[in-house]
C-alpha cells in the first residue's frame, strides 16, 4: 500500500472501531467500580496553564523538564496538555470552593493525558487514564482503599497475578535528612552513575533509587533506605496500610526503591503490575500516591490527599496478550432489503419506527441490487430478513424471511414492528 501522505503523529494512535469495545468496557468497569465506592466524574479542560504543572507536577520531573507539550497561544499565555490530571483535579477543586464542602471530596476522571516520551511497547505520547483523587483525608485506611479500588478494577477486568508494590517516602519531616544520607552515599560513588543519575544527584536524588540502568541499581542495592528513617508519623501511617491491606488480604511487595516520577508525593507510594516478565516490561499499569502538601502548594489550605491514575491502553495491551474475551457488540438481529425507489423510502421510515422500539436493524440503502444486499445480510448472520419491493409497497404488506429455516411469510407493514418484537422476544 502507497504510504499515505499525512500520518498520525509519533507516539499517537487512532482507536479504530474493532477497539472502541476495550475501551468502553474498561471505562464501565472502572466507574461502576468508583461509584461504588463514592465517587463523582469530574472533567477538567485538557489544556492548563503550563505553571500549574511547573508547580504541581514540579520543576524536578521528567514530565516536566522534558515531556510536556507546550503552545503559546495568541493572548501568549503558556498552555500545556495535560501530561496528567492530579494538578488540575486540585486546581478546580479550588477554584470551585470544594474544600468548604464535607471532606474529603472524592474525584474520578478520564480521558487522553500527553507526554512526549520515546515512543515503545506501553509507552505512548498520547495515552488515556482512569484518574482517582480522594481530597480532605489524611487516615491510612484511604490509602488502603485506593489501592484496593485500582485492584478491583483490574481483577473485574480479569488480569491475574496482579502484585502491588508499595513504600513510603516520608514527608517534610523526615524526607530532608533521608535525602542528606541517601546524597553523601551516592556521591561517593557518583562516578559509576549513568549521566541522567548524575543529573538527578542535583535535582532529585531520590529518583536515582528506581533508574532501570543496571550500574546504577548495583550502587543502589546498596543504599540506605528511606523506611528505616521515616518519623514516627510516617512509620505509623504506613504500618497503618499495611496491616488495611493484610486485613482485606491484597497480596503486596515491599519495594524500598520505589519512589515515583512526580515531585508531590507523600508518604505512600504504589504502583501496581502483572506478576510476569512481559508484565514488567509493559510497566506499571497503576501508580499513584498520597501528596499532603500539594493543596497547599497550589495556593489553598493545609489539605491531605491520595490518589492514583490507571493507564487504559498498558491494560489494553494486557487484556489482548492474555486473549482475555471482552464482548462484541452484537450483530443486529434484522437485515432490512429494499428494491425500487418506493420501497426505499418506506424503508427509511421503517427504519426510524424499529429505532424508537430499540431494535438493531442493519440495511444497506445505498445498494439496489437485491442480491447484493442478501449477501450483507448473510454476512452480518441476521435472524430475519425484511424484503419490501415495489409489489409489497403497493399492497402495504413486507415479507419477512426466516433465516434459518428459510420460510418467508407475508405481513401487513403497519404490523410488522409488532411482529419482530414478538418474535425477537420468544
Ligand atoms: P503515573 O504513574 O505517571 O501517575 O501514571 C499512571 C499510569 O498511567 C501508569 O501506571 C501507566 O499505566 C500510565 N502511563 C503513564 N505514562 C504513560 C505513557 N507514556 N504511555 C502509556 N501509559 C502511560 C500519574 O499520572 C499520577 N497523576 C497518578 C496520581 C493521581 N497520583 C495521585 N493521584
Amino acid at each position: 500500500m502507497k504510504k499515505p501522505k499525512f500520518q498520525r503523529p509519533t507516539g499517537m494512535h487512532d482507536i479504530l472501531p474493532e477497539d472502541q469495545g476495550y475501551f468502553q468496557k474498561i471505562y464501565n468497569v472502572c466507574e461502576t467500580v468508583a461509584n461504588f465506592y463514592g465517587f463523582k466524574k469530574i472533567d477538567t479542560p485538557i489544556l492548563e496553564d503550563t505553571a500549574l504543572y511547573e508547580k504541581g507536577t514540579g520543576l524536578a520531573t521528567d514530565i516536566v523538564q522534558k515531556q510536556m507539550f507546550t503552545l503559546r497561544t495568541k493572548g501568549r499565555n503558556y498552555l500545556t496538555l495535560r501530561p496528567e490530571f492530579t494538578p488540575g483535579i486540585i486546581r478546580a477543586y479550588l477554584e470551585h470552593g470544594m474544600q468548604t464542602l464535607p471532606q474529603p471530596i472524592k474525584l474520578y476522571s478520564s480521558g487522553p493525558a500527553f507526554r512526549y516520551e520515546h515512543p515503545q511497547a506501553g509507552r505512548y505520547r498520547q495515552f488515556h487514564q482512569f484518574n482517582l483523587e480522594v481530597i480532605g483525608d489524611g487516615n491510612s485506611v484511604i490509602d488502603a482503599q485506593v489501592i484496593q479500588i485500582f485492584y478491583n478494577i483490574l481483577t473485574e477486568i480479569k488480569l491475574k497475578k496482579l502484585i502491588v508494590e508499595i513504600n513510603s517516602i516520608g514527608d517534610n519531616q523526615c524526607r530532608p535528612y533521608y535525602k542528606k544520607l541517601l546524597l553523601s552515599y551516592l556521591k561517593s560513588r557518583d562516578l559509576s552513575l549513568c549521566v541522567d543519575c548524575r543529573r538527578r544527584l542535583r535535582e532529585n536524588p531520590l529518583r536515582v533509587l528506581d533508574c532501570k540502568e543496571e550500574k546504577c541499581q548495583r550502587i543502589v542495592s546498596q543504599a540506605p533506605q528511606m523506611i528505616d528513617h521515616l518519623c514516627q508519623e510516617c512509620h505509623d501511617h504506613f504500618k497503618g496500610v499495611l496491616e488495611f491491606l493484610d486485613e482485606i488480604e491484597l497480596p503486596y511487595r515491599l519495594n524500598p526503591y520505589l519512589v515515583r516520577g512526580l515531585d508531590y508525593y507523600t508518604k505512600t507510594v504504589f504502583e501496581i503490575f502483572e506478576d510476569t516478565e512481559e508484565g514488567r516490561k509493559m510497566g506499571s499499569l497503576s501508580g499513584g500516591g498520597r501528596y499532603d502538601a500539594l493543596v497547599k502548594l497550589l495556593g489553598g489550605e493545609d489539605t491531605k490527599a491520595i490518589g492514583g491514575a490507571m493507564g487504559i491502553e498498558r491494560v489494553i495491551a494486557t487484556i489482548k496478550s492474555k486473549k482475555i474475551k471482552t464482548q462484541k457488540p452484537s450483530n443486529p438481529p434484522i437485515f432490512l432489503a429494499q428494491l425500487g425507489i418506493m420501497a426505499k423510502r418506506k424503508s427509511l421510515k421503517l427504519l426510524e419506527d424499529f429505532r424508537k422500539v430499540k431494535i438493531q436493524v442493519a440495511e444497506s440503502f445505498g445498494r439496489d441490487s437485491l442480491k447484493a444486499q442478501l449477501k450483507i445480510a448473510d454476512r452480518l448472520g441476521v435472524k430475519y430478513t425484511l424484503l419490501l419491493g415495489q409489489k409489497e409497497v403497493l399492497e402495504e404488506t413486507i415479507i419477512i424471511r426466516d433465516m434459518k429455516i428459510g420460510r418467508q411469510e407475508t405481513v401487513k407493514l403497519e404490523k410488522v414492528v409488532r411482529e419482530m418484537q414478538k418474535r425477537l422476544k420468544k
